[in-house]
């Protein structure tokens, strides 16, 4: 385990604001974990755990200790004749092993195709793209439990995965370290193409899990700003689930509202239709912007910080709510 003062985060937050970790702890295996956490509680101080930094935007240098996993490995557990299970680790870029489970013939997570962060981040929001959540293939994950200062192992149901959310978002929030996630990966050939521009896909001869990683990278590019160009951390809002008496009632006013269908009659709504709708693609507010071709993606133009950050997302949330009468809620982190 390594401990550094005034750690510098810029390059370690896809936002690029430019902050300092008072305290930046580097934990090498889990097993150093019970050391750690026995030294911050002598100085009553919570940890914030940071993967690939993708999903956070820094609005002031965090006084809090900042924990980052290195740790590495990729094991296949068990072997069944439809699926295996497979351990990764806290510390590996998620898209690593997406790469990894496409090279050993793997079905299931090719449609999270590069999608920034770590394995370890991934359950807290349940991450999803393209048809697919990262809870649908998740048989069970590793922590540890802070306050009882011990290992314990969650089933996926004991997870609650639900939309962009999981019990480390809700009960669990500050209190578990996510040490390493195991899979049930699917052997069998079946391909997800559900999602409207990947049907595409439905018919080529030449369709397989490599062809389809290629198409959702096409996709992400048309989308999604490359955080190494310009600073961003993905969707900045979720997409919003309302009753479907509310969405009747905004179809009167705007009949193209476009809209997926939720258990217990809800509809989620995208909320970059909502932003793009009010004409802020390409907005700037000072240094901090809506990109140009996707409204739910904000970006630092360069040296924004990210109180300016945030001023622009309460800019879009006042006016989403004055339009459409629809509280949009962050889907990063907020420190
Ligand atoms: N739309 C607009 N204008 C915009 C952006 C979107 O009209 O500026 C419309 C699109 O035309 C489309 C609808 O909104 O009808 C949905 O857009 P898209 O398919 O791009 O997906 P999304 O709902 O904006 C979600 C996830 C993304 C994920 C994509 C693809 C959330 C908050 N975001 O975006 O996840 O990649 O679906 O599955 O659920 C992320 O979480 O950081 C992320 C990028």
């Amino acid at each position: 385990m390594q401990h550094i003062n005034n750690q510098d985060l810029t390059h370690l937050n896809t936002f690029h604001i430019e902050v300092k970790a008072k305290d930046f702890y580097i934990v090498e295996n889990e097993s150093e974990l019970p050391r750690l956490f026995h030294e911050l509680k002598k100085h009553n101080a919570k940890p914030l755990i940071l993967g690939g930094g993708s999903n956070i935007l820094f609005t002031d240098n965090p006084q809090i200790p900042i924990i980052q996993f290195i740790t590495k490995r990729i094991k296949i557990l068990e072997k069944y004749p439809d699926y295996d299970l497979v351990q990764a680790e806290a510390g590996i870029k998620w898209d690593d092993l997406v790469r990894w489970s496409v090279e050993n013939n793997y079905y299931g997570l090719v449609n999270l195709s590069y999608i920034p962060g770590t394995v370890g981040a991934a359950p807290v929001q349940n991450i999803g793209a393209y048809g697919q959540e990262a809870g649908n293939f998740i048989h069970s994950v590793k922590i540890y439990n802070i306050e009882q200062q011990r290992f314990q192992t969650l089933s996926q149901e004991q997870c609650s995965f639900g939309y962009r959310s999981s019990i480390f978002k809700t009960s669990l929030k500050g209190k578990a370290i996510i040490t390493s996630v195991i899979f049930r990966l699917p052997k069998q050939k079946h391909f997800d193409l559900s999602y409207k521009d990947l049907r595409i896909l439905q018919d080529s001869p030449l369709l397989s899990l490599w062809l389809l990683r290629l198409t959702i990278g096409k996709i992400r590019m048309s989308k999604l700003p490359d955080p190494s160009i310009i600073g961003n951390a993905g969707s900045f809002f979720k997409n919003p689930i309302i009753p479907t008496d509310q969405l009747s009632a905004l179809q009167q006013r705007f009949p193209q509202i476009p809209h997926y269908q939720m258990p217990r009659q809800k509809v989620k709504i995208p909320a970059g239709w909502l932003i793009d709708q009010l004409g802020l693609k390409g907005y700037r507010h000072g240094n901090a912007g809506v990109y140009e071709n996707n409204a739910l993606v904000l970006v630092n133009h360069g040296n924004a910080t990210g109180e300016e950050i945030l001023e622009l997302a309460k800019i879009i949330q006042d006016k989403v709510k004055e339009k459409f009468d629809i509280l949009l809620e962050p889907e990063v982190n907020i420190i």
